[in-house]
C-alpha cells in the first residue's frame, strides 16, 4: 500500500518529524526561505497532508486543487494565512498550535514592552558607539512600568498571560475585546471601550487576531487618541496596525515609542521609514521563539497531521465544524 504523501514547508526539529516519517512519504522543504506559493500549490495537487507555517499562503485556489488533501496543519496559533472557510467547504480540517506558546509569547510581549519603556536597544547602541562617558542625570531616561496603566486589546489566551505579568508589576490593567468577565475579574482587569483604553493607557499591548474586521484596527484616529507618552507594543499580527500611520505618530510625537514583533509585510522592507526611528524597536516575529516552545509547536503540528491522514479528529482543530457534516 502506498504511504500518504505529506509535505512540510520547512525543516523542523528532526525528532519531531520522526513519527510522521514512520507512516508517510515525507517531503520536507530544506531551504531557510519559504517555498514559493506556486510550488506548494503544485505539490498540493497530490498531497494528503500539508504541514505549513504562517509564511505560507494557503488560499482557496490551492485548496480547491488539492483533491486528496485530508489535513492542513499550521505550526502557529494564528491561522490568518489559511482560507479556513474554503478548507471547511471542502471538508478539510485545519489544525493550529494553541496553548503551548502562550506563556513564551507573553514573556516576550512583556520583554518588548520593558525594552522599549527603558530604552534598552538604544542604550546598548550608545555603549557600543563609545558614547558612555559618565553617569548622567538625564540621558536615556525612559518610562516607568510599575504603577502604569496597561491597555490590552484582545484579552485572549496570550492577552491574559500578559495581564498576569502586568499584575506582578503593579500595573493597572484595562482591556478591550476578548475574555469573559470572570477571567478578567480574576486578573483585576477592567473592561473599557476602545477609545477609553487608548486615552487612559500608558502602554497598549495588541493581542488580537488578524481578521477582516481587525485589519488596521489601530490607525491614525486611534493613535491620535493615545497619550503623547504612550508606548504601543504589537506582538499579534502586523496587519492589525497601520504602519504608515504609526510612522507619522512616532515621528510627530503623537505617541512616545513602539515595539513591533510583527509587521505587514514580513519581513519589513529595508526602506521602511520605521527603521530610521530610534523610538521604534523592531524584531523579527520571535515572540514564541524559545527552543522548548518551538519544539512543542512542531510536535503539535505533527500530531495534527498524523490525526488528519489517519482519519482521526485533529487534537487542535480550528474548524471542527468539518466533523459535523
Ligand atoms: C503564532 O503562533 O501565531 C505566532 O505568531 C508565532 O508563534
Amino acid at each position: 500500500m502506498t504511504k500518504p504523501h505529506v509535505f512540510v514547508t520547512r525543516q523542523l526539529p528532526q525528532a519531531t518529524l520522526e513519527p510522521l516519517a514512520a507512516i508517510c512519504n515525507l517531503e520536507v522543504w530544506e531551504d531557510h526561505l519559504p517555498p514559493p506559493y506556486s510550488l506548494i500549490a503544485e505539490k498540493a495537487k497530490t498531497l494528503e497532508g500539508l504541514l505549513c507555517l504562517l509564511t505560507d499562503k494557503i488560499d482557496a485556489n490551492l485548496i480547491d486543487n488539492a483533491p486528496n488533501l485530508k489535513v492542513i496543519s499550521n505550526m502557529a496559533v494564528g491561522y490568518d494565512n489559511i482560507d479556513v472557510p474554503s478548507a471547511t467547504q471542502r471538508g478539510i480540517p485545519v489544525g493550529n498550535t494553541p496553548g503551548v506558546l502562550t506563556e513564551t509569547s507573553a514573556d516576550f510581549a512583556f520583554a518588548l514592552l520593558m525594552a522599549v519603556a527603558r530604552r534598552i536597544p538604544e542604550a546598548q547602541q550608545y555603549v557600543k558607539d563609545g558614547q558612555w562617558q559618565t553617569w548622567h542625570p538625564t540621558i536615556l531616561s525612559g518610562q516607568d512600568i510599575y504603577g502604569a496603566t496597561l491597555g490590552i486589546i484582545g484579552l485572549g489566551r496570550i492577552g491574559q498571560a500578559v495581564a498576569r505579568r502586568a499584575k506582578g508589576f503593579g500595573m493597572k490593567i484595562i482591556y478591550h475585546g476578548g475574555s469573559n468577565e470572570a477571567v478578567a475579574n480574576e486578573l483585576g482587569a477592567q473592561k473599557v471601550e476602545l477609545d477609553e483604553l487608548l486615552q487612559q493607557s500608558d502602554f497598549v499591548s495588541l493581542n488580537l487576531p488578524l481578521t477582516e474586521k481587525t485589519h488596521h484596527f489601530i490607525s491614525t484616529r486611534e493613535l491620535q487618541l493615545m497619550k503623547p507618552t504612550a508606548i504601543l507594543v504589537n506582538t499579534a499580527r502586523g496587519g492589525v496596525l497601520d504602519s504608515k500611520a504609526l510612522y507619522q505618530a512616532l515621528k510627530n510625537n503623537t505617541i512616545l515609542a513602539a515595539g513591533l514583533d510583527v509587521f505587514d509585510p514580513e519581513p519589513i522592507p529595508m526602506d521602511d521609514p520605521l527603521l530610521t526611528l530610534d523610538n521604534c524597536v523592531i524584531v523579527p516575529h520571535i515572540a514564541s521563539a524559545s527552543v522548548a516552545t518551538r519544539t512543542k509547536m512542531a510536535e503539535m503540528a505533527v500530531k495534527n497531521v498524523i490525526a488528519g491522514i489517519t482519519g482521526q479528529t485533529l487534537p487542535t482543530c480550528v474548524n471542527s465544524g468539518v466533523y459535523e457534516s
